[in-house]
């Protein structure tokens, strides 16, 4: 049936489980007629609003369009989308930012309530049944499993030769009975390329013919290809020291321009036989995949910029024995990437003296995208790197602060804190030792001897010395910038 049949099947309040993992394998049809109806509804003066969950960040056409329309009440786990961004931060809507890893768990067991519809996106439905999933996997599994209803959008714009790249594990269980997963290298299969749809459930299909909408990576910057350059150094040094494999150690790396630009910065280092078990698969991953540079990949989704998409998604066979895609309960597993000794490089918004990280709030209450996978990988991996650039906002922010603002990584799950002016390595540091090293390698010069005199302070006046913090002034910076649009003391 047609998107607008579909929407018009959902009522007000549903709690809808929709496909779609940063930008990519998210319905289209039924969303887009879904906020029409919704808007519709709005000018009639009726109530008309969904709970949204999904795997990650979707696209235009399903946040864009359902915010827009003011139809969401809940969202979770992770968005990026602006003006979803725009009605959380103006406490219009609610938003429930989650550990990717734990969205499926949370849902089956009943923590967010009934799940009344599962409405995903695949590439193609088989003769026999079978399902071959679309460019994400994400939690579809388990909204197929939990929903009441499904509905299905078969988008004809994507290749049929995705088919077998997809790994489904069946065999996760439920506590006390749950056993180890049987995985024990990146590319390993360990289930079946299909979603498993009771046809019972289905109530629509849809067919759909259009790419998904992302959005463009910036350019690798200045600061960005030094950021780069930083962490290969560190990576190089690691493997003369004996500390990682010459092939280093399977790498994560998360959303954002920056991660993106250190995946470009490992095609030009030394390293041979990379892989990466990880969330998404970036552009910056394909080209390490298509030179070689990266023997296979394991994530949860595509994340390609447009160009990204028209090229590689039409050549995508090529990759199939190269790249598995499972659900995101298993990409992000704690269990696994402890096992397989992840390498995880994620961005952040600030960084403390101390090695604490936010990655999801400005000035403590503003919500910018979600945490994502970056917990799960961060407190499980062999070593955790985070990374930004040491000043935002055309220099009025720092990004290393004496305290972070919202506290996504304590300091007991970074490993590396690097920007553009170095890198600091915290591990094996105590508190105040570690606030040295940041305090030095990390600051930008503008915001160092600020840095340097609180620290100074805070050893001689806090009330304890293991930590040392002046709670009067520890977040000055922050209420500064709140005040006169620049963190500097100089300013007012
Ligand atoms: N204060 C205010 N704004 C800040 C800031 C700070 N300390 N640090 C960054 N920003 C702003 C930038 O100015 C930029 O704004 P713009 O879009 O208006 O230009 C925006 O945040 C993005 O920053 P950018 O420097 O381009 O970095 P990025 O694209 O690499 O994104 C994060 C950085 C932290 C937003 C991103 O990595 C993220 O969302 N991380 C959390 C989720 C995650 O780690 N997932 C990975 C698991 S796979």
């Amino acid at each position: 049936m047609s998107g607008e049949e579909a929407a018009a099947l959902i009522q007000p309040g549903a709690q809808i489980g929709m496909s779609g993992f940063t930008g990519s394998g998210y319905p289209k049809a039924v969303p887009t007629a879904l906020a029409r109806r919704i808007a519709d509804a709005h000018l009639r003066g009726d109530k008309f609003k969904v709970n949204v969950f999904t795997g990650a960040s979707t696209g235009p056409e399903l946040d864009g369009a359902l915010a827009m329309a003011g139809g969401m009440q809940l969202r979770i786990p992770y968005q990026s989308d602006p003006i979803t961004r725009k009605l959380i931060n103006s406490g219009e809507m609610q938003y429930i930012d989650m550990h990717l890893s734990q969205v499926a768990q949370y849902v089956e067991y009943g923590f967010m309530g009934k799940l009344d519809l599962a409405l995903i996106e695949v590439t193609a439905i088989l003769e026999d049944g079978r399902v071959i999933p679309s460019t994400s996997v994400g939690n579809n599994q388990t909204w197929i499993d939990c929903a009441e209803k499904i509905i299905l959008e078969v988008n004809s714009a994507l290749p049929m030769e995705l088919e077998g790249m997809h790994d489904l594990y069946y065999g996760l269980g439920q506590p006390p009975n749950r056993y180890p997963i049987p995985l024990t290298s990146v590319c390993q299969r360990i289930g079946e390329p299909y979603l498993k749809i009771p046809a019972e459930k289905v109530i629509a299909v849809v067919h759909t013919d259009s790419p998904d909408r992302s959005s463009s990576f910036k350019a690798p910057d200045a600061n960005s290809k030094k950021i780069a350059g930083n962490i290969l150094d560190f990576l190089g040094n690691e493997v003369k020291k004996g500390r990682l494999p010459a092939s280093l150690l399977p790498l994560q790396s998360g959303v954002g321009n920056i991660a993106n630009a250190v995946l470009y910065g490992l095609e030009e280092g030394p390293f041979n036989g990379l892989t990466a078990y990880t969330e998404v698969i970036q552009d910056g991953l394909v080209s390490l995949l298509r030179s070689g540079k990266m023997t296979c990949a394991s994530a949860t989704a595509f994340s390609l910029s447009p160009e990204g998409t028209a090229e590689f998604i039409p050549k995508i066979g090529e990759f199939r024995d190269r790249i598995v895609l499972r659900s995101q309960e298993i990409s992000n597993h704690p269990g696994i990437i402890r096992r397989l000794g992840v390498i995880a490089m994620n961005g952040m918004i600030e960084a403390d003296i101390y090695g604490n990280v936010n990655s999801t709030h400005i000035m403590g209450s503003s919500i910018m995208n979600g945490i994502g996978g970056s917990g799960d990988f961060a407190r499980n991996g062999f070593m955790s790197i985070f990374m930004a650039p040491s000043t935002a906002k055309n220099g009025t922010i720092s990004s290393i602060v004496p305290m972070v603002s919202h506290v996504d990584h304590t300091e007991h799950d970074v490993s590396v804190v690097v920007t553009e002016q170095g890198l600091a390595d915290l591990r094996g540091l105590s508190p105040t030792q570690r606030a040295k090293l940041v305090i030095e390698n990390c600051t930008h010069p503008d915001y160092r001897g600020e840095l340097r005199d609180y620290f100074k302070s805070a050893l001689s006046l806090s009330y304890g010395k293991h930590t040392p913090h002046l709670l009067s002034e520890s977040l000055s910076w922050h209420s500064r910038y709140l005040r006169t649009g620049h963190m500097l003391g100089k300013a007012e």
